[in-house]
């Protein structure tokens, strides 16, 4: 998504915002842009493409000024294209970036051309600019236009606003996507999120929804929702400022992969003890608020709902009666909320637009309140939440989830073992404890079938369509395993509970279909056999996960390919199968030459609905 960082300061601003828009990349963009206060004008830079386009431009033509703002724009409304990059620009002296959606931008744009304005984007933040240039030409006075503006915006927006007529402030806005204001010394920055910003500082103000303000090099005046003007704490980040390198890997994805073990470990460290989940690990408030728990709804979207999904079974098994919501949908529905339902949110970014929307609706629809599961430290999310479990898996920069989907995983797993030790549940406890235990060694076990899966890569490489299949624990897995491909190699893939074959996707099933089956040694596992053997009497080339005891008899064994897995614990095999399925998705997007850590389209932190 859309890219913010703005500076007001007495040094040459373009260097930082540069480097601010490079660690907003992971977020997923499609050109970039950046305006700059040069003494007499604003000028500005554009490119189509990546921030490194960019930086050649400033580097044949430097901006230099102490005010800035700059933008990766991730496109919603204009095809992707350097017209339609951010900075916009009204007249000569008036320029503004924008991250979200203006949706009443068309009446916007209609009460603009009658004023004789011109339009140069097919953008909706375009109106936005104009709209400020309008009631600036009647006010006579930026920072009064620029809140008057705001007033007048419907839908989500941060925003950054300078003018010519003063070189040493800035405006900015945030409703709904994130707006952090960084503090220098005699300098203060703007930005998407704090980590855009930590080579300047680390001396934050989190801006809430609705506020607006007007910031100079010394100085932040900040207006809440209501139009009063309001103080907000300053945060100490503690985030790491090491810039993220690829360590010798070739991408970042696959770097992700191979540090789950680690990822794991980071979230299981001070909170899993020799026989039990460590009481504190939650929070002083964890047991009252776990302990009434009668109801679990569980929001997330893509990645993190599966990780959903395979712990609704383990809350399932608790006794909890569980459902795993689509963020986008249960935001919009008219949900029956029972007696002390617990909401799990959970999120990588913490800043999911369709996430934190949700969470919001369900604590207003009564629930008992939100346990954050998130892997960004002062994200959004968290600060709406009535208990955080940070997942510590380090920070992701490859769009496709890897490493946070299983300290996700492991994060859920954790709450799972600790309320069942609350509710004497001590069996489930034990086993979920040991089960952790073991969970990083058998994922470094998972890591080393790389090779095997080149081979898997290499046959599914060509075709266009693959079917996962997987049941219980394992079909979320499945679901997952099917988004990886389809995320980074572009390939058709779809996701079924293998007894579900014989009610349709059994009609697809040829000699052009791949099916990737997982078949670990559980109580399934002969139901799964026998689906498995339906696909091959039709034709389908089989790929199969199976458990370490699993024998699958071929009827033609050029049509069927195994590989063998580790032994894995009853509770936690998803988190191992999943390992495979994300090499292999890596290597097939590899041999078809994709661009693995940003896929087209994609972004890393959604934050518009
Ligand atoms: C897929 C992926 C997405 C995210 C989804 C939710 O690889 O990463 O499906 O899981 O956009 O994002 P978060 O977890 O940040 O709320």
């Amino acid at each position: 998504m859309c890219g913010i960082v703005a500076g007001v300061a007495e040094r040459s601003v373009a260097p930082i915002l540069v480097e601010g828009l490079r660690r907003l990349e992971y977020r997923g963009y499609d050109s970039a842009g950046m305006a700059v206060f040069t003494g007499t004008e604003i000028e500005r830079a554009r490119v189509l493409g990546k921030v490194v386009g960019l930086t050649e431009q400033l580097e044949q033509k430097p901006l230099v000024g102490g005010l800035g703002i700059a933008h990766t724009r991730w496109a919603t409304h204009g095809r992707p294209s350097e017209m339609n990059a951010h900075p916009h620009i009204s007249g000569s002296d008036i320029a503004l970036v924008h991250n979200g959606i203006i949706e009443n931008h068309e009446a916007l744009r209609a009460e603009l051309l009658t004023d004789g304005y011109n339009f140069a984007s097919e953008t909706d933040s375009e109106v936005v600019v104009h709209l400020l240039a309008k009631v600036y030409s009647e006010t006579k006075d930026f920072v009064e236009a620029f809140r008057q503006v705001v007033s007048r915006l419907e839908g989500a927006f941060a925003l950054a606003a300078i003018h010519a007529e003063d070189s040493t402030s800035m405006m900015i806005a945030r409703n709904g996507p994130p707006l952090v204001l960084g503090h220098g010394l005699g300098e203060n920055f703007a930005a998407s999120d704090m980590y855009a910003l930590l080579p300047v500082t680390n001396q934050f103000t989190v801006l809430e929804d609705g506020d607006i303000a007007h910031v100079t090099r010394a100085s932040v005046t900040l207006w809440d929702k209501a139009g009063e003007l309001v103080e907000r704490a300053q945060v100490t980040s503690t985030q790491s400022n090491d810039v993220a390198d690829k360590q010798g890997y070739k991408h970042y994805m696959l770097k992700e992969i191979h540090e789950q073990p680690n990822a794991v470990l980071q979230t299981l460290e001070g909170r899993l003890g020799q026989v039990q989940v460590l009481p504190g690990s939650f929070g002083p408030d964890a047991d009252s608020f776990f302990g009434g728990v009668e109801n679990i709804h569980i929001i997330a979207c893509g990645t993190s709902s599966y990780a959903g999904m395979v712990s609704r079974l383990w809350y399932e098994t608790l006794g909890i009666p569980t459902t795993v919501e689509i963020a986008s949908e249960y935001r919009y529905r008219q949900v029956a909320m029972p007696k002390n339902t617990m909401i799990i949110g959970i999120s990588q970014s913490g800043e999911t637009a369709d996430t934190m929307a949700a969470l919001e609706y369900a604590i207003e629809n009564g629930a008992r309140g939100v346990l954050a599961i998130c892997n960004a430290p002062e994200s959004s999310i968290t600060r709406l939440a009535k208990i955080t479990l940070l997942t510590r898996a380090g920070r992701e920069i490859g769009v496709a989830s890897t490493k946070a989907f299983t300290a996700q995983l492991t994060a859920l797993a954790l709450v799972a073992g600790y309320i069942a030790q609350l509710r004497g549940d001590d069996e489930f406890a034990a086993e979920m404890t040991a089960a952790l235990k073991a969970l990083p060694e058998q994922i470094v076990e998972a890591l080393a079938l790389d090779k095997q899966i080149d081979q898997w890569a290499e046959h599914i490489l060509h075709k266009d369509n693959a079917l996962f299949l997987g049941r219980g624990l394992h079909f979320p897995i499945s679901l997952e395993g099917a988004l990886k491909l389809k995320e980074i190699s572009y390939i058709h893939a779809e996701a079924y509970p293998a007894g579900e074959l014989k009610h349709g996707p059994l009609a697809l099933v040829d000699e052009n279909m791949p099916i990737v089956a997982i078949a670990p040694q559980d109580e399934l596992l002969e139901k799964v056999l026998s689906n498995l053997h339906e696909v091959e009497a039709r034709g389908g080339e089989l790929f199969i996960l199976a458990g370490e005891g699993v024998n699958y008899e071929p009827e033609q064994s050029n049509l069927v390919h195994i590989i063998k897995m580790p032994a894995v614990s009853r509770l936690l095999s998803p988190l191992v199968y999943t390992i495979p399925l994300q090499l292999l998705s890596y290597k097939v997007a590899l041999m078809r030459g994709t661009d693995v850590d940003q896929p087209r389209n994609l972004a890393k932190s959604v934050t518009v609905e």
